[in-house]
């Protein structure tokens, strides 16, 4: 081969890659006059049989035309890739051919969720959300809840006191005190929160648990039939239509009258089952009418005033209402357990 017509060859070569329209042909071109057994590597190996004098100029142009026909097949690659949004697209790195990356979702957990819905469910009769310390001191978890020192719960077997005037709450209850402490009547607030006994792990107890408090304080009179209308609405909204509230006389020392609540047995709808153990309720909450003596605690005069209050346990309606049997489940944060509450 001449050196003219090594031009020639380069000239139809450099033409054919600028002429490739897709990456199949782009190969083949590679293939054909750089790869292993190619055209160009050819003509370097047949390099013995030029003669000497030529053999410097000719080895100069045959790696320029391999160096020349490397680049044009680069370009012409990255040129291809870009025109159809192909990977390694250097002027743009992300590649849209790939399929998303999904990301995977939480679900909010069954505690926060009872307590979202109960904010809801409160919030359309008015009552806003009020928050309190999980550390409290002993006259709002207490004294000002009428609760004397003789009362067991003030045990150190039942309270986890961290100084003689600090102590983990045992209830939501203070809750109450530092809202009406902090504002005139009427108040109407719900408080949830994480309250804290020295109680052993089993499948119903847990030493720290969350409870929602429940105050409503008025000017104008209150009675136990506006406590009941609402916690029977709550029923309803919280646990589906058909099911209603009962009252049974209780006690509590911050509450006069007192009651302890049960909810219509969602799964029978109160005909018995083995969830309400036949009998058709289920027990989910105190309540009663606030007693004056807290009143008093808190600077409100009890002559002027009437409320009502009420507490309930949220890991307990969420295993009533999801059918979980293990209060321990909702703490191991297992998320085969968490995304069957999906
Ligand atoms: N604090 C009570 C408990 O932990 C629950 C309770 C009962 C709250 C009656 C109240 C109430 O506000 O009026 O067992």
């Amino acid at each position: 081969m001449t050196l003219e017509e090594l031009e020639q060859a380069k000239a139809a070569c450099l033409a054919e890659i600028a002429a490739a329209a897709d990456a199949q042909t782009i190969e083949t071109l590679r293939v054909k006059y750089v790869g292993r057994n190619g055209a160009i590597p050819a003509l370097i190996k047949a390099m013995k049989d030029v003669p000497k004098e030529d053999r410097p100029a000719f080895g100069k142009a045959v790696q320029a035309w391999k160096a020349e026909a490397e680049d044009a097949i680069a370009e012409k690659k990255t040129k291809l890739q870009d025109a159809g949004g192909g990977r390694q697209n250097s002027a743009h790195p992300c590649d849209a051919t790939l399929p998303g990356r999904w990301t995977d979702f939480g679900v909010e957990h069954p505690i926060s969720r009872v307590i979202s819905d109960a904010a809801r469910i409160f919030g359309k009769l008015g009552f806003t959300v009020a928050d309190g310390p999980d550390i409290e001191n002993p006259f709002n978890n207490f004294t000002a809840l009428n609760t004397p020192p003789h009362h067991p719960s003030q045990d150190r077997t039942d309270t986890f006191w961290l100084t003689s005037d600090t102590l983990l709450r045992t209830q939501t209850s203070p809750v109450q005190i530092r809202v009406m402490q902090a504002n005139k009547p009427p108040v109407r607030v719900i408080c949830p929160g994480r309250t804290y006994r020295r109680d052993t792990t089993d499948a119903t107890h847990s030493a720290n648990f969350h409870q929602i408090e429940g105050l409503y304080v008025d000017t104008k009179p209150v009675s136990l039939a506006d406590l009941k209308s609402v916690l029977a609405y709550f029923a309803k909204e919280m646990m589906g239509d058909g099911v209603g509230v009962r009252f049974r006389p209780h006690f509590f020392p911050f509450t006069e009258p007192s009651v302890e609540v049960d909810f219509t047995c969602h799964v029978c709808k109160g005909k018995g089952c083995n969830v309400c153990k036949q009998s058709g309720w289920i027990e989910i909450a105190g309540a009663g009418m606030v007693d004056p003596r807290v009143f008093e605690h808190v600077g409100y005069n009890p002559k002027e005033v009437s409320g009502y209050a009420f507490g309930f346990g949220v890991e307990r309606i969420a295993m009533i209402k999801y059918g979980i049997p293990d209060i321990r489940w909702l703490y191991e944060n297992d998320v085969r357990f968490l995304h069957q509450m999906a």
